[in-house]
């Protein structure tokens, strides 16, 4: 799977979203999440990230391995819909990652 990791948090510019084939990046409050078992890591998203964010699951910076973490978590209660589209928002966080302090704009 590939990883959503820190510069998204705050951001979440959403450019990623429209690059999926397979529709499996989730909206959280706070940044965006792939689903570890619908993405079918074609790698479209990483390249058009303003921000370089997403990384293929072993190449998530060492400083940011909790993000491979979260992007589990977030699923945890949620299964596998199969399409963040239809879902939208989905109003909750990763622990760590809802307890982060607010970037400034
Ligand atoms: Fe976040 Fe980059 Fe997507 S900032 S929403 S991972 S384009
Ligand atoms: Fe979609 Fe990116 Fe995976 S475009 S299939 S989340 S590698």
């Amino acid at each position: 799977t590939y990883i959503i990791a820190e510069p998204c948090v705050d951001l979440l510019d959403k450019a990623c979203i429209e690059e999926c084939p397979v529709d499996c990046i989730y909206e959280g409050n706070r940044m965006l999440y792939i689903h570890p078992d619908e993405c079918v890591d074609c790698g479209a998203c990483e390249p058009v990230c303003p921000v370089e964010a997403i990384f293929y699951e072993d190449d998530v910076p060492e400083e940011w391995n909790d993000y491979t973490a979260a992007n589990y978590e977030f699923f945890e209660d949620l299964g596998s819909p199969g399409g963040a589209s239809k879902i939208g928002k989905i109003e909750k966080d990763a622990t760590f990652i809802a307890g982060l302090p607010k970037k400034e704009a």
